[in-house]
């Protein structure tokens, strides 16, 4: 276990380097929604990595000549300098600093970018905190050869990711990945994710996502304010035990290969984090006419075909179609065909179970 407070340059010292992360969005199927002290979840959560919403972020750091304390960086978004953005990365590194007191001792150049359309709505902070942290640990490694060991690596970077956004923990595996402490799963934990992949029945390693943008809008409510408002809402002690409890049946259903069981849960838990934000105070209704069309469009097709295809929503209005790599060819059909023109400007991501983050430099 390393000691923190070692991790600190000699003032003689000189360094600098460049570190570049790509890594993807993750969508959740039990969803966490609920915290507690420093970003610890009220529940535990479970997540598909993505392949194609990806953030990119690039990381040049050099040690500070006059280092009086505080943080310094630079950040451009897409190229531009974003102040708002900024501000996030200055408190997040201030909030982060135990774990690496370094970056007290550091001038950071940042510009990060994402894959996805701006106007998606697809919220980034799970790519872009799980990046951004992986580059941390990557500068860590170069200078104090502290995360040589991939395990200690990952979790060192779920651990820090997880402290800017609770579901960036769980982007830093490829598969599927598991974030809080549950009974059910060995060496599982609320400091950070776990991988799940040789958990699970292969079915899953090739789900497919296809997101349904039905509006392009920012999210009506942040992920923050959310989660405090089930600080107050008079279903949460009942939903922290039902999260737990869907997860126990889901993961009986993922190693056995049960699809049909998945998608029922996958379905309910997207019905509830919707249903939990309409008896919110103040309450809620994040999802759009046409995300109710499209759900009704689903469950009808797959009473009509037998098919397994499944919805899953995020805090938002866009419908995740969530179905098994083998039925792909007539479930694309149904979107193109179906599903497709419900979108705003027809925009239909096309997304899947991926192979996680990837260092590039
Ligand atoms: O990581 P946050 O604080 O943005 O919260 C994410 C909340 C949901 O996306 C709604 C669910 C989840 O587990 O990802």
């Amino acid at each position: 276990m390393e000691k923190y407070s070692d991790l600190r340059l000699a003032n003689s010292s000189d360094v600098q380097g460049k570190v570049t992360w790509h890594s993807p969005s993750n969508l959740a199927i039990i969803k966490y929604w609920g915290k507690h002290g420093v970003q610890l979840p009220k529940n535990p959560s479970l997540s598909m990595t993505l392949t194609n919403a990806v953030s990119k972020t690039t990381v040049e750091y050099r040690q500070r000549k006059n280092y009086d304390g505080g943080i310094d960086v630079n950040f451009l978004f897409d190229g531009i300098e974003n102040a708002k953005f900024k501000e996030r990365i200055q408190n997040y590194f201030d909030s982060i600093k135990s774990y690496i007191p370094f970056i007290e001792q550091l001038h950071f150049d940042i510009a990060s970018e994402n894959t996805f359309p701006h106007s998606s709505g697809i919220a980034s902070s799970a790519s872009a905190m799980s990046a951004l942290a992986l580059c941390l640990c990557t500068i860590e490694d170069e200078l104090f050869k502290t995360l040589n060991d991939i395990e200690d690596f990952e979790r060192k970077a779920s651990l820090l990711a997880r402290l800017g956004s609770g579901s960036a923990s769980r982007s830093i595996f490829d598969s599927w990945a598991l974030w809080g402490q549950t009974g059910d799963v060995e060496s599982s934990s609320d400091q950070y994710a776990i991988p799940m992949k040789d958990l699970i029945h292969p079915v899953f390693h090739s789900f497919h996502d296809d997101i349904l943008i039905v509006s392009s809008s920012e999210k009506a409510v942040s992920s923050s304010a959310g989660h405090e408002l089930m600080d107050s809402n008079p279903y949460s002690g009942i939903r922290y035990d039902e999260a737990k409890r869907q997860l126990f049946y889901l993961l009986e259903a993922m190693k056995k290969g049960d699809v049909e069981r998945f998608g029922k849960i996958a379905e309910q838990e997207a019905m509830s984090l919707h249903a939990l934000m309409m008896v919110s105070n103040p309450s809620y209704i994040l999802m759009e006419p046409e995300t109710l069309a499209i759900i009704n469009k689903i469950k009808s097709f797959r009473k009509q075909t037998g098919a397994h295809i499944y919805f899953s929503l995020d805090a938002g209005p866009n419908v995740h179609v969530i179905y098994p790599a083998e039925e792909s060819e007539k479930i694309s059909e149904f979107i193109e065909n179906e599903l497709r023109k419900k979108c705003v400007n027809g925009l239909v991501i096309k997304d899947k179970v991926g192979p996680g983050p990837i260092q590039i430099d």
